[in-house]
């Protein structure tokens, strides 16, 4: 019987440097497109994908998620009194079911595979998901429910991938593929941030991964990789051959908000997306071309 996938890692430790001062006091998963935080898209994908608990890995000066996915009384009170029932409906979204959320703090930034190891106990013996929330994804169908729905036929592991320009192959995770049917590409090889001269593919990982709790018996010996980090990646690619391991191209387009003019065309992307913003902003757009 394949297990379902119930729990979430949402690593949020990440200190924000490429957006300060924006970031100083404020945790880089909290800036907004147009008017809710990175953090909120990437929790409401992994609700509408079945995920039950959500685990943030978070660090110092990232109390504001906490509050964030809080009940705040006082607010909805005053949101009451005042009959506005449309940013009710907004606050209410933010609330967590009691017992669902979790969180533990990375001390150290020694990279992504130790932020997810951090998250172990919290894990345990079941496959789960893990969302990078600067990687915002626009599609019909929530990125993560896709992954879902080809985990229920593949099983294994499965990481979201898209193609990207080979000159940027050195900032991702990277596929060496043994099989490709153009949707699922079986996965024989994992490389963390090659040079594009290196890189066995031009197929990327984004942030968006299915994976069996065996990884965390890689991670347990914390060698460090990629520019003197713990990677994930390099845990994930010694489980290759022992589980089955597959790439998807999901339907939808990714948004890398970690980076200025990513975060600057997720914002307008998802504006015009809103029926009540599209027609202001495309002609406030005018006005600069
Ligand atoms: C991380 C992963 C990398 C992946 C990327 C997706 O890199 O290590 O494999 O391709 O996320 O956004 P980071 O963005 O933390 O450097």
């Amino acid at each position: 019987m394949m297990k379902p996938v119930r729990k979430a890692v949402f690593p949020v430790a990440g200190l924000g440097t490429r957006f300060l001062p924006a970031t100083k006091a404020i945790p880089k998963e909290m800036l907004p497109l147009v008017d809710k935080p990175l953090l909120q898209y990437a929790v409401e994908e992994a609700r509408a994908a079945g995920i039950e608990e959500f685990v943030f890995v978070t660090g110092r000066g990232k109390r504001a998620i906490e509050d964030h996915f809080d009940t705040d009384t006082e607010l909805n009170r005053t949101l009451e009194a005042r009959q506005n029932a449309e940013a009710m409906e907004a606050v209410r979204l933010t609330e967590a079911n009691p017992g669902q959320v979790f969180y533990t703090r990375q001390q150290l930034p020694l990279g992504l595979g130790h932020a997810v190891w951090c998250a172990r106990p919290l894990i345990g013996n079941e496959p789960f998901a893990i969302i990078l929330p600067d990687d915002y994804v626009m599609s019909t169908v929530p990125c993560l429910q896709q992954m879902v729905e080809a985990y229920h036929r593949v099983g294994g592991n499965i990481v979201a991938v898209v193609d990207v320009p080979r000159e940027d192959t050195k900032r991702y995770g990277i596929l060496d593929i043994a099989e490709d049917d153009g949707t699922l590409a079986v996965i024989k090889g994992l490389v963390e941030k090659p040079k594009p001269e290196d890189a066995p593919s031009t197929l990327s990982i984004i942030g968006r991964y299915i994976l069996q709790p065996e990884v965390f018996g890689f991670l347990d010996h914390h060698e460090r990789g990629a520019g003197n980090e713990i990677q994930l990646t390099d845990s994930m690619a010694k489980l290759i051959g022992q589980q089955p391991f597959h790439g998807l191209r999901f339907e939808g387009k990714r948004f890398d908000c970690g980076d200025k003019v990513g975060f600057l065309e997720a914002n307008i992307a998802h504006a015009l997306q809103r029926p009540e913003l599209a027609g202001k902003v495309r002609e406030m757009l005018d006005r600069y071309c």
